[in-house]
């Protein structure tokens, strides 16, 4: 199915453009590769869900106990009467369990860039906390530099949870936080999930889950090419490929061409070859000083950090 071009707002249409123009400009890169943002689409969204519930997926569960237990330290640390603004917000789980512990919250501001699971999630909270102010902001939290006027003066509390940071390269996990510092400004403070280093097997398995969650969710990026850029790409023609990479401490992530081949997207032809990788992600896994260190470069100081017991997952409160 296409895009019905005529029933898009101004918005869609530039989203539109710019996926185009980053496929186009990342396909024709050496070695190639599509921003990661660009998996979460309506149907990527869901199948990201999917994937946290999935049995080795251990970060979601890991982390939310970590939030659970430790709610009422972050609400204190916090303040009455604070903002709380997620970036990337998905679905809004996490962010429960933090709501629950700050009844007094100012306001409630997720950001992400899929306005419909936005515009869903911030209904669904509504009701569920009729007293809480939910303003959402759609947009690539990357680049956002204002927050809605009805935040006012209120201390500005980030959440950047699931270990999103590790998402970034370090530089730019380190400009994100420079740039966190100055949306929440100087007395701001942000609760920061990091996924730990441990042993490779567990990692490699979190990412290649056996019922092929996370392979669905990758190859998602491809269905959603064909479908908004008119590509001719064979879904089974291309499998998930995702491997731990010690010494630069991060999972890669990528689609591989099962065989040479020729796909056309938006009227342009790329040749794959058998074996050739397109890459989306990296998740790089830091350990305790990494991330002190990653938070003192980004212009924060960790005032407090929590782990599991099998010390798989760390939730940090930096100011
Ligand atoms: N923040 C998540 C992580 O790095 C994102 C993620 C999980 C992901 N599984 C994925 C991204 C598979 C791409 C493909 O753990």
């Amino acid at each position: 199915m296409n895009v019905p071009l005529l029933a898009m707002d101004e918005g869609e249409r530039a989203d539109l453009d710019a996926f185009r123009r980053d496929v186009l400009a990342g396909l024709a890169e050496a070695p190639r590769a599509i921003p990661a943002k660009y998996l979460y689409d309506a149907r990527g969204s869901a199948l990201f869900d999917a994937i946290c519930e999935q049995p080795e997926y251990y970060p979601t569960r890991t982390e939310a106990a970590i939030l659970r237990q430790r709610a009422q330290e972050i609400a204190r640390l916090g303040g009455r009467g604070c903002a709380l603004v997620e970036y990337g917000s998905g679905s809004s789980v996490k962010t429960r369990l933090l709501l629950e512990a700050m009844p007094d919250l100012h306001a409630y501001v997720p950001i992400d860039i899929s306005r419909g699971h936005l515009e869903a999630t911030a209904r669904r909270l509504r009701e569920d906390y009729p007293g809480l102010r939910v303003d959402p902001v759609t947009g690539d939290y990357m680049a956002l530099d204002a927050l809605p006027d009805t935040i006012g003066d209120a201390r500005r509390i980030g959440f950047f949870p699931g270990s999103t940071i590790g998402n970034l390269m370090p530089e730019e996990a380190v400009l994100f936080l420079r740039r966190a510092r100055r949306l929440l400004r100087p007395d701001g403070a942000l609760v920061l999930g990091v996924d730990l280093k441990k042993d490779p097997q567990w990692l490699h398995d979190a990412y290649n889950d056996r019922a092929g969650v996370t392979a669905q969710f990758t190859l998602n990026l491809l269905r959603r090419m064909n479908r908004e850029l008119e590509a001719t790409f064979d879904l089974s023609a291309f499998a998930h490929d995702a491997s731990y990479n010690e010494a630069a401490g991060r999972i890669e992530i990528y689609f591989r061409s099962l065989r040479d081949q020729m796909v056309t997207i938006a009227g342009s032809r790329f040749q794959f070859a058998q074996g050739e990788r397109i890459h989306t992600e990296y998740s790089y896994k830091y350990d305790q000083t990494e991330i002190a260190e990653l938070a003192r470069q980004g212009g924060f100081s960790v005032a407090a950090s929590w782990t599991d017991p099998s010390r798989l997952f760390a939730v940090a409160f930096l100011k």
